[in-house]
């Protein structure tokens, strides 16, 4: 039995995709009773990729997946674990995360999916990190890919004004445990009694799929966004504060903060209530909406290629999600 202080898990290399297609919020004010200036205001979106029609979650996954597999400098078949965090996998089974392994021929890895929505990606992280901390693996993909533009009622302006396609991804390595960067923690949360703040309630294995579902278009995302924003704020702030105090970290000491990207006001709100520079944290919710769980790596790999994440800095991720499920993390670079 290893100790599982022997190791710790380092961001070795990142990568994302995004679909070609835009679809800004002038072309929605065409089609729904919205604006762009009440998008703007209320969310800080102006546009959002949707992805073509022969693409979906794993065909993205993979996409970003071989281009952090590239930055890291590994080989597919060298990869152990292939983790997708998606909640608009490509069916229902086999896992998205099987498929992403297929496209790109990691033929030595396991394959497996994480659902919780938003918060998908950290959680993702959190499952990652004790493979790699026991020394039960040495390389793990980690994606988070969403195909919202297929989940939301294209007619309810309340919820599909918000989301958007892509995939982000990074690729973890273990490393000795001494050395000071890497992974320094995860945390995260649940909470069922929230189940239906946001949801998608048509039942598969419930009710069966049955067509009074389709027709009261129960198989879209349903959100009460008011609600959800209050409690977001709070569970995102809170759990950030226990990831610093955890590493015994001040905000100051930390040099990014990337969050789940799910709305403009959230984000400052977080800001705010942490008494953190907005200027030092990471946003481009005004590009590509709420991916979900591929928001955080794709913020990642922003970050990390624009040098906005340099050696010897700390981030700090922070999500709030469908679940209700939030999480935090500190990595070191
Ligand atoms: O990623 C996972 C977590 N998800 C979230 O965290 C989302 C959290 N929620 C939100 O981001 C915000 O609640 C929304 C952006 C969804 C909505 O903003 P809000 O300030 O909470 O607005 P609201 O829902 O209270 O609605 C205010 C008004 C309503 O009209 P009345 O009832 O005041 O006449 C809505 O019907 O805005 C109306 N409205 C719109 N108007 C123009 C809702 N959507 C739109 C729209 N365009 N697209």
């Amino acid at each position: 039995m290893t100790d599982s202080k022997n190791f710790k898990a380092v961001v070795a290399g990142t990568g994302a995709y995004l679909p070609e297609k835009i679809l800004t919020n002038q072309e929605l004010e065409k089609k729904l009773d919205t604006s762009d200036a009440w998008i703007v205001e209320r969310t800080g979106i102006r546009e959002r990729r949707i992805a073509a029609k022969d693409e979906c979650a794993s065909s993205m996954a993979a996409k970003a997946g071989r281009q952090a597999l590239e930055a890291g400098g590994l080989e597919a078949k060298e990869v152990d674990l292939i983790i997708v965090c998606t909640s608009s996998p490509d069916v229902l089974f086999p896992s998205t995360a099987c498929f992403v392994q297929n496209e790109l021929e990691a033929f030595g890895a396991a394959a497996f999916d994480v659902s919780a929505v938003c918060s998908g990606f950290i959680f993702g992280l959190s499952v990652a990190e004790q493979y790699l901390k026991t020394g039960r693996y040495e390389n793990i993909l980690l994606i988070g890919s969403e195909v919202n533009s297929r989940i939301v009622d294209w007619t309810d302006r309340s919820t599909c004004i918000l989301f958007g396609d892509g995939a982000g991804a990074v690729l973890l390595k273990r490393v000795e445990w001494g050395k000071p960067l890497g992974v320094m923690s995860t945390h995260i949360y649940s909470d069922g009694s929230l189940s239906d703040l946001i949801c998608v309630p048509g039942g598969i294995g419930k009710s069966g799929i049955n067509k009074d579902d389709i027709d009261d278009k129960k198989y879209f995302i349903k959100m009460s966004g008011n609600a959800t924003f209050k409690v977001a704020v709070k569970r995102m702030a809170d759990v950030i504060r226990e990831a610093l105090k955890f590493n015994d970290l001040s905000m100051e000491e930390v040099s990014l903060l990337i969050p789940h990207q799910a709305n403009e006001r959230i984000i400052s709100a977080v800001a705010d209530r942490l008494k953190y520079p907005l200027e030092k944290v990471f946003m481009n919710i005004q590009k590509y909406g709420n991916t979900s769980a591929a928001s955080i790596p794709i913020g990642i790999n922003e970050a990390r290629r624009s040098g906005r994440i340099e050696p010897g800095d700390t981030t700090v991720l922070g999500s709030v999600g469908a679940g209700l499920t939030w999480g935090s993390a500190v990595i070191k670079w």
